[in-house]
């Protein structure tokens, strides 16, 4: 709750333009029965101007309900103004927060769920501001207000008239007790079903090729059922909210009927007064009322709220250094890694005690069995994850002291799993570099081998591509993204298996372009492929988290291990 008050701090004046239309909207509140209870006593006492005094009340009410309904309007108006402005900055911070994370964090949860996050929770926190707490606040100032008239009418009546408050507001306590954690589960259902849509659309080809239509569509509607069942129980739970209100009001107006109509009957109390303080009554109890209205959006709204602020409490592991170092000589990139150990979550260390050394210019190429930690390797230099163990340092400076922003900049790669953004495919290559002019991109495209196919599309460089886009083949995508990456000019690049897609031809021809870029740049390439390997200054093997060989082509060809085991395998030890 804190931080939603934080949020809507900056609406500071709005919200007083919300106040100062409550007020209104509660004085008028107060003074309808007042004037009611004028009647009664002009008709009662039967003055001689009578007629014209009831003129002038009649013109009154005419000005009340006008200015009553003009307030309710603005509040109506500015509360949802500020609501939808806080939950924009609400959302914004979400996102903002997102960016943060770590891959790591990313991977152990649903897309879905997070998307939901983002967006749907921080919507529902709308009619809380909007409704809930305007609702509170209105209901506040009313009873206050309604009980100073109804103790000065009577406090004897007053007395009565409030014994079936405590019990009314016991019954929503309890009922609010359960409703909570039945509200938290119905967003965590939300959750998991948009999880499950976005994975089902996401595979929809596998499901379709393996006939799996109906087994998908059944843990579907399980789980569409389960959410409609918790939505149910969470309404069924609170239901009993409006009779606890309705039955107090009833009892309070039978008490004050019952006792009010006897001291009127013996003269001890004006009937105006009885009649108003009836009126009153259902005033009263009105602000409980409209909690009871504004009670479901605000647990609806408290579970999303503690589900924002669980992502927003999520500190980034891949931390920003507190003490942030300079990187010397950021044009000449030495990385080194010193004793590194690195596990994902508790499972078996992927890297076991590793140290190596890439010298400025030096090009590394890193050959292992698959799931032996070589795009793990390639991942700790970007620092998507930190070492558990020993450290890397860039230039002598351990990356975990450079600012993020700082070390990226170092840093071109072309991940394993490339991703293409919705968008054309001009923006995809100079997406690293926002800028960059046709020229620049025609160059990279070409380097990259991809020019010729790109050029082939009806749309050229503006064919849409990613999500809605159209599909690329895997070695065309690969080829974009080694456009992105060597758009970017960085002095460090790292290729995670760019070329393992593409045919063998055209990737000899990317190599002889990458050959020319590459020189004075550090480069890790992770690569299967022997042909594309030995051109390296340097070969690592990593096997089971170690580097077992590591050397020039020539030398380690020579060793009897597994890079000769390779070249046989491959047919290439002719060569
Ligand atoms: N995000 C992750 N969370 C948990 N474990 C992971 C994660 N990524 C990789 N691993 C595990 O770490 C090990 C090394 O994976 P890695 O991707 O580095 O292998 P690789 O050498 O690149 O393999 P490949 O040649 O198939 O690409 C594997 O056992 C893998 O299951
Ligand atoms: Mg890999």
């Amino acid at each position: 709750m804190n931080r939603l008050i934080q949020y809507m701090l900056p609406y500071k004046r709005t919200m007083l333009a919300v106040v100062l239309s409550i007020l209104v909207v509660t004085a008028t509140g107060l003074l309808a029965p007042w004037l009611v209870r004028a009647i009664v006593l002009i008709i009662e006492t039967g003055a001689e101007d009578a007629s014209q005094t009831l003129t002038l009340i009649a013109v009154g009410l005419v000005a009340i309900y006008i200015g009553r309904s003009t307030a309710e309007a603005a509040v109506f108006h500015y509360s949802h103004v500020v609501a939808f402005k806080t939950c924009r900055d609400l959302r914004d911070a979400v996102y903002t927060h997102l960016q943060r994370l770590s891959p790591g964090w990313f991977a152990a949860r649903k897309s879905g769920d997070i998307t939901t996050r983002v967006i749907d929770d921080t919507l529902k926190l709308e009619p809380v501001i909007a409704d809930a707490v305007y609702g509170f606040v209105v209901s506040m100032i009313l009873a206050f207000g309604i009980l100073i008239i109804l103790l000065f009418l009577s406090p004897i009546l007053t007395i009565l008239a409030l014994l079936p408050l405590p019990i009314a507001v016991f019954i929503m306590v309890k009922i609010g007790r359960k409703a909570i954690p039945s509200f938290d589960n119905e967003a965590n259902r939300e959750g998991d079903l948009s999880a499950l849509v976005q994975d089902h659309v996401s595979g929809i080809r596998e499901i379709q090729i393996f006939n799996q239509e109906e087994r998908t569509r059944r843990r579907f509607l399980r789980k569409s059922d389960f959410l409609a069942r918790r939505q149910i129980r969470s309404r069924t739970l609170i239901a009993p909210f409006d009779p606890a209100v309705e039955g107090a009001i009833g009892v309070s107006t039978a008490l004050v009927v019952l006792i009010g109509g006897r001291m009127a009957l013996a003269g001890e109390i004006l009937v105006a007064d009885l009649v108003a303080f009836i009126l009153y009554i259902v005033t009263l109890y009105q602000p409980l009322y409209s909690i009871v209205g504004a009670t479901e959006a605000l647990q609806r709204g408290l579970s999303s709220l503690k589900r924002v602020n669980d992502l927003l409490d999520t500190a980034p592991a891949v931390a920003e250094p507190e003490h942030p170092q300079l990187l010397p000589h950021p044009d000449r990139p030495e990385i080194s890694f010193d004793a590194v150990s690195f596990r994902y979550h508790d499972n078996q260390p992927v890297l076991r005690d590793l140290s190596l050394t890439i010298a400025p210019g030096e090009t590394l190429a890193v050959i292992g069995p698959t799931g032996a930690g070589k795009s793990t390797l390639a991942q700790l230099v970007a620092r998507f994850y930190d070492v558990d163990e020993g450290r890397i340092t860039l230039n002598g400076v351990d990356l975990r002291d450079l600012p993020l922003s700082v070390l990226r900049r170092q840093i071109s790669m072309v991940l394993q799993d490339v991703f293409l953004f919705h968008g054309t495919i001009r923006d995809n290559i100079r997406f690293g570099r926002e800028n960059a002019d046709d020229a620049a991109i025609w160059d990279a495209a070409r380097a990259a081998g991809a020019d010729d196919f790109i050029n082939a599309l009806s749309g050229g460089y503006d064919t849409m591509v990613g999500e809605r886009g159209i599909r690329l083949s895997g070695g065309q995508k690969q080829r974009i993204s080694i456009a992105r990456a060597l758009l970017k000019k960085a002095p460090i690049l790292i290729l995670d298996e760019a070329t393992s897609a593409v045919d063998t031809e055209t990737e000899a021809a990317i190599q002889d372009n990458l050959d020319q870029l590459l020189a004075g740049r550090t480069a890790i390439v992770i690569a299967h492929r022997l042909s594309t390997i030995r051109r390296a200054d340097r070969i690592a093997v990593l096997e089971n988290g170690r580097i077992t060989q590591l050397g020039a082509h020539d030398d380690i060809a020579q060793q009897t291990g597994t890079y000769a085991r390779l070249l046989t395998a491959q047919g290439t030890a002719a060569e």
